[in-house]
């Protein structure tokens, strides 16, 4: 069980992280440019940003490799909990697609938010929350199914599923709290 837990949240961070670096870094040209769809409201809005998909997207693939250079020395601490060998299997294309596909995810989201006629920033329960998982698995399973198939398990994908919220919200608070979100979610 707590084996599940831990391998859930360890292969979760870099696409988790994705989003919250976008937040803290981004900024600028919206990637709609400012165009309105079909139903002359934003296509994106104003909160997807280049500088956040970019940024956000490195620095998802820089801490997964950070996570890879650090299991070894993380990994004795777990030893009773958890398969080390576990620990330090990310593959290269993931590192790219899990952070990358979490914001494209949570793109596509903005873009059906927008047709819902959702302003910029509010809140979409459910789909806020669970935007990036399946951004970072669509992405990660046509690019590298193999690794996707083997990693997440069908208890570690539950567990994701059901530990996420309680994540998201308490980084979505911290983002309002410092000033970075307009809303605590
Ligand atoms: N952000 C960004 N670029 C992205 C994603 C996020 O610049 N690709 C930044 C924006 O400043 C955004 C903030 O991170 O306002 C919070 O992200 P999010 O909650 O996803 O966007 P919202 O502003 O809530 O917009 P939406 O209603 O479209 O989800
Ligand atoms: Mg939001």
């Amino acid at each position: 069980m707590i084996d599940v837990i831990i391998l859930a949240i360890w292969l979760m961070i870099p696409a988790g992280l994705a989003n919250p670096s976008a937040a803290l870094l981004g900024g600028g040209a919206p990637i709609d440019f400012g165009k309105r769809f079909s139903d002359n409201r934003r296509i994106l809005g104003d909160g997807k940003t280049y500088r956040g998909l970019v940024l956000g997207s490195l620095s998802g693939t820089f801490i997964g490799t950070l996570q890879i250079f650090l299991a070894p020395y993380i990994a004795p601490y777990l030893a009773g909990f958890v398969d080390p060998q576990l620990l330090v299997g990310y593959s290269p294309i993931a590192l790219i697609t899990m952070p990358f596909g979490a914001l494209a995810g949570d793109i596509a989201k903005s873009f059906f938010k927008r047709r819902l006629g959702f302003e910029r920033g509010a809140m979409f329960p459910v789909a806020d929350q669970l935007d990036f998982v399946a951004g970072a698995w669509i992405l990660t399973m046509i690019a590298d199914p193999k690794w996707l198939l083997a990693n997440f398990t069908l208890w570690v994908a539950l567990t994701v599923i059901i530990i996420i919220p309680v994540f998201h919200v308490a980084f979505n608070i911290a983002g309002y709290k410092l000033g970075k979100k307009d809303v605590p979610w």
